[in-house]
């Protein structure tokens, strides 16, 4: 990861303007930020290592953990929202285990919710990797999961 993390840097130049695009090229390769990856960053650009952290944070679109081999998405848009949303959140949280942001310890599963899944006709949905779940009713949630196996991720 050392040397990957150089290159990477290092063909941005190590310009700490460049920080937000070396962070996106950094999960772009692991999938997430890791901690040696801030702190790689924050030696090759002359940035401090807060301020690294700080930008990192500040945007939804970095992570600091490995994502879970099974992405699942529950939709909390409006349709959704007013056809149960939250009644499938909690359904989702208990049968994989987790609640909204977290991945599980074994890494099967990362739970997010979004704002719409251009599926508002099927409200409430969810989505698992890349497949729409609609028109759920709480009961059915522990079936999607339980129907899907140890791992479907591609
Ligand atoms: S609001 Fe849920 S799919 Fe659009």
């Amino acid at each position: 990861m050392e040397d990957r993390l150089t290159e990477i840097v290092s063909s941005s130049r190590g310009r700490k303007g460049d920080l937000i695009p070396i962070l996106q090229r950094i999960q772009a390769e692991f999938g997430y930020l890791p901690e040696e990856a801030i702190v790689k960053v924050a030696g090759l650009t002359g940035v401090a290592e807060s301020r690294v952290f700080g930008v990192a944070s500040f945007y939804a679109q970095f992570r600091f953990t490995p994502m879970g081999r099974n992405r699942v998405m529950v939709c909390r848009g409006t349709a959704c929202h007013v056809k149960g949303a939250p009644r499938i959140l909690d359904e989702v949280e208990k049968a994989i285990e987790i609640k909204e942001g977290e991945t599980r310890q074994d890494l099967e599963y990362t739970l997010e919710s979004v704002t719409c899944i251009g599926c508002c006709g099927l409200a409430p949905c969810i989505m698992v990797n890349k497949e729409v779940h609609g028109r759920l009713i709480p009961k059915e949630i522990g079936d999607i999961f339980i129907t899907r196996g140890e791992c479907d991720a591609g």
